[in-house]
């Protein structure tokens, strides 16, 4: 038995392929970003996004494979995304895993997008020491998780609307920034004071999310005030959603005996996200796990990662069959 995997990730904007052995290290990865095509919308444009994945795919899987320095007949199994994510993107990616399990006769096997996130912070070394509290932010999604170990996953809580990325995308695009706006409205916020008083929503339920309304209230907020002070407007958004970030988590890592508090998914790479954790787990006494940026953004390799687990685990999830599960089936 080899112990290689070919991970294929095209959820959403990047098409990404790695090649990960069983003990989580990364032969190669490589990312082909959609930026270029998407920042003129100002977000997503999910027929683009199909569109890219097709003609890049193959190129990407092959330039994976040359990195690597590894052979097609080398690989033990292909683990693909099967959701959750845009359909069509994801559609791009399973089928040419399909085929190419077919063509190459090796298994196929489906993965949630969300397990790889959660298990991105193990790639390339062990960081995460279990039982977990993990905090995952991202453009697609929200939410806290408790990891007993790496198949004992529950979700705490997640976002009724709106995930943090996505919030920072739009109110970057109302501070007329570049797309993706999180880096931007992050450097921005640097320069101001966090002096106007927006919500911090749902801040007295335990574990669940929602940033619609704060978004709502920066749009209001600026429709009202055209002359404020932007880098004050985006300290002050900045602070609502890292006061609702921080309480949250707080109150898993009360509730939830943790060795580790892990943070993954884009808006890991927030500074004074990674300032305000750092105060919390001090505090707590848990140790903070903040994996390299480049596997906390959407990557192949904690895909592959994800299916050594099924494979150790000896779980088998269809690729195509299981594009309808609920997202949270792990
Ligand atoms: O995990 P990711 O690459 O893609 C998804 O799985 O969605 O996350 C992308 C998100 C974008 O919304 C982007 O604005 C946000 O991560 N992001 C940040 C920062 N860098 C990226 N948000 C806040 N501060 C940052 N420095
Ligand atoms: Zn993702």
């Amino acid at each position: 038995m080899s112990d290689i995997i070919l991970g294929i990730e095209t959820s959403c904007d990047d098409t990404a392929i790695a090649l990960v052995n069983s003990n989580g290290e990364v032969l190669s990865s490589v990312v082909s970003s959609q930026v270029d095509i998407h920042s003129e919308y100002g977000g997503i444009y999910p027929e683009h996004a199909a569109r890219a994945h097709i003609h890049t795919i193959l190129p990407t899987i092959d330039l994976a494979f040359k990195k690597a320095g590894v052979k097609p007949q080398n690989i033990e199994a292909i683990g693909v995304t099967r959701g959750p994510g845009l359909i069509s993107s994801l559609l791009v990616g399973l089928n040419t895993a399909v085929g190419l399990g077919m063509g190459w006769n090796k298994k196929v096997i489906g993965i949630n997008h969300l397990r790889g996130h959660l298990r991105s912070a193990d790639l390339e070394q062990q960081r995460v020491k279990y039982p977990a509290t993990i905090l995952l932010v991202s453009g697609g999604h929200t939410f806290l998780a408790y990891m007993k170990d790496i198949n004992d996953i529950s979700i705490l809580g997640t976002t009724r609307d709106d995930s943090v990325g996505e919030t920072y995308d739009k109110v970057g695009r109302m501070l007329g920034l570049a797309y993706p706006g999180g880096p931007a409205v992050d450097r921005l916020a640097k320069e101001g004071n966090p002096n106007i008083a927006f919500p911090r929503p749902l801040l007295n339920s335990k574990f669940e999310f929602s940033f619609s309304g704060l978004k709502s209230a920066v749009s209001r907020f600026l429709a009202a005030n055209p002359d404020a002070l932007q880098a004050d407007v985006a300290a002050s958004f900045v602070q609502a959603v890292m006061d609702v970030l921080i309480k949250k988590s707080h109150n898993a890592l009360k509730n939830y005996r943790s060795k580790s508090f892990v943070i993954v998914g884009g808006v890991a790479a927030s500074p004074q996200l990674r300032q305000q954790a750092e105060k919390l787990c001090n505090k707590m006494k848990v140790e903070l796990c903040l994996p390299p940026l480049k596997w906390s953004t959407d990557n192949a390799a904690m895909i592959a990662l994800a299916t050594w687990d099924y494979i150790k685990l000896n779980i088998h999830k269809e690729p195509i069959a299981q594009l309808q599960l609920p997202i949270f089936e792990f």
